[in-house]
């Protein structure tokens, strides 16, 4: 096949799980220009976001609840590409509670992989593929949020058994770590005053955007990336250098 049109996704179905907002915002509308068919997922109804969703199917999803992961499975006759966009992360301390570490754990983590497993066979009738999103924290640590470096660092693990165990069965899994991007999960690093202190230590000398890590998730989701599986690919401006 030719790699020119590699990143035509005509007649290829695609789940982005949290993208009523942010980078999984960012990655459903470059599916949708790449020609997908786009469902995605929020935590609310659609009506609920300012954002625009024309062209995409929503669905309501909380991750921390089972039967929901199950039911939206069910939603689905075929799929070919399941991306994991879904995050969240605690602050003042709150994941150094056990509360709250078991609630960051269970969203980034435990959900992930039922999410995986819930969409394996129709990954594997397709061939298909998983993107998740870890961070860089999983390379370097975030000081006040031990549950979210955590779930970070295990779901690049997480990616790595599950590309070994399935490849035989035709599912690539893959992980991209992205860099700082300012959106509601970062609002509180996100001041003028943090976003110029952070640039300064970005060697690219810019924050990142939902669009530069797009980039990276189509291209793991493409025939670009056929003969790679279990891999991170981290889009952060080079500031893990
Ligand atoms: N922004 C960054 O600098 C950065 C850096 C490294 C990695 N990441 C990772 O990139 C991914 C996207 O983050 P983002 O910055 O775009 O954050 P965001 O704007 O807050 O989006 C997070 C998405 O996850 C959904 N979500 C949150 N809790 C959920 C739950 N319990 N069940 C189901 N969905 C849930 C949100 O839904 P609602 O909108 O309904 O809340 C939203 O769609 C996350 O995995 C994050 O850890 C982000």
């Amino acid at each position: 096949m030719s790699l020119i049109n590699a990143l035509d996704f005509d007649g290829k179905k695609v789940l982005v799980c949290g993208a009523s907002d942010g980078i999984g915002y960012g990655v459903a509308k470059a599916f949708l220009e790449a020609g997908a068919d786009v469902s995605i997922t929020g935590t609310r109804t659609a009506d609920a976001y300012d954002n625009d969703f024309s062209g995409m199917q929503f669905h309501t999803l909380d991750i921390q609840d089972p039967a929901m992961i199950t039911e939206l499975a069910t939603k689905f006759d075929s799929l070919d590409v399941l991306v994991n966009c879904i995050g969240s992360v605690l602050w003042k301390k709150a994941e150094f509670e056990r509360e709250g570490f078991e609630k960051i754990l269970s969203i980034n983590l435990t959900g992930a992989m039922q999410l995986c497993t819930e969409f394996y066979d129709l990954l594997e009738a397709s061939g298909g593929n998983i993107v998740n999103l870890d961070s860089v924290v999983s390379i370097r640590p975030a000081l006040n949020n031990p549950a979210y470096s955590a779930s970070k660092a295990g779901l690049v693990q997480l990616t790595k058994t599950l590309a070994m165990k399935w490849g035989p069965r035709g599912i690539r899994v893959n992980t991209v770590a992205p860099g700082m991007v300012p959106t509601k999960l970062t609002a509180n690093q996100s001041s003028p005053e943090q976003i110029e202190q952070i640039t300064n230590t970005i060697p690219l000398r810019r924050v990142g955007s939902p669009q530069d890590i797009a980039g990276g998730v189509l291209f793991f989701a493409s025939p670009l990336a056929a003969y790679i599986t279990g891999q991170q690919l981290v889009i952060d401006g080079g500031v893990t250098l």
